[in-house]
């Protein structure tokens, strides 16, 4: 069945939505995005969403087209208008469509930004995944240096995929000297006990919306968390490990480059973090 989307101030049906062949997003990557999960028909952690948006426009120096109450509205438009139960609401902004190609940014005042937002139906807390854990391999991180900033230059993660695909796993962690940065579309961690380490924020990963709120759980539950880097040996020494996402919420890793984790099926404390997150997260969700 055919979705209605939002395209520049429009709801239409999928198939007539259209964006210019001069749009930046089209021939320079030049975009930002979000997805924010949906959890019995309502939006998970929007304001994160929302906020972490604004700052990828400012540091890009891109004009959001919409303000966040509106955007909001947008988001909560699309739900009812497709029915969405849980799945998620894809959303991008572009710097615009110029009249010609050209690497100069356009001047906002002649050149608004594109927005889309489309919904995607998907089954995230009963997710088979979560119950059997995910494999993984690990890659080099060859992305540029700004990934705190979410934009849509995802060929790189895309690769990755792909070369997990090509060795049997479902997924990649990405490494870079000798550290693991984060996974192709998630955050990465361990836990040693009852400690959870995952990479301290800066500009090497993207700050993710569902790792701060399972931190934050985390250490209401009397888990300790260290945020620090870690390698792959430590990680395949672990008593478990974990991705976040907000298509993946907290899914457990089994195996990382071939070498089973603690028993190799899903660790109790990823398990439970999964649980509290899907419980706080249906409890919050607007
Ligand atoms: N990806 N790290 C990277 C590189 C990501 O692409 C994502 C999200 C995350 C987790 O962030 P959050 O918890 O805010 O979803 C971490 C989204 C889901 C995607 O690209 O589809």
């Amino acid at each position: 069945m055919s979705r209605t989307v939002y395209v520049n101030g429009e709801y239409c049906a999928e198939e007539d939505a259209k964006i210019s062949i001069f749009d930046r997003g089209f021939l320079m990557a030049d975009g930002v995005y979000e997805v924010t999960s949906v959890l019995d028909g309502k939006l998970v952690d929007f304001d994160g969403h929302a906020k972490r948006l604004e700052r990828s426009l400012k540091e890009l120096d891109m004009a959001s087209p919409v303000t966040m109450d509106e955007l909001l509205e947008i988001h909560r438009e699309l739900v009812k208008r497709n029915d969405l139960e849980e799945g998620g609401i894809y959303l991008q902004i572009t710097r615009g469509a110029p009249a010609d190609r050209d690497f100069a940014f356009p001047d906002p005042a002649t050149t608004p930004s594109s927005i889309v937002l489309f919904t995607q139906v998907k089954n995230l807390a009963n997710a088979p995944a979560a119950q059997t854990g995910i494999s993984v391999i690990s890659i080099e991180d060859q992305r540029w240096a700004r990934r705190d900033i979410k934009t849509v230059q995802l060929l790189y993660p895309s690769m990755g995929k792909m070369m997990a695909k090509a060795a049997g796993a479902d997924d990649a962690w990405m490494v870079e000297d000798g550290q693991v940065t984060e996974g192709t579309s998630n955050n990465a961690y361990i836990v040693k006990g009852r400690k959870i380490i995952t990479r301290q924020l800066s500009n090497d990963i993207l700050h993710g919306i569902t790792r701060a709120a399972v931190l934050r759980l985390a250490k209401e539950a009397q888990m300790e968390v260290e945020e620090r880097g870690f390698t792959i040996e430590e990680a395949q020494d672990a008593d478990e490990a974990f991705i976040t996402s907000a298509t993946t919420f907290v899914q457990p890793v089994v195996s990382i480059d071939g070498e089973t984790i603690g028993t190799g099926k899903p660790g109790n404390i990823a398990l439970r973090l999964r649980e509290i997150y899907i419980e706080e997260s249906r409890a919050k969700a607007i």
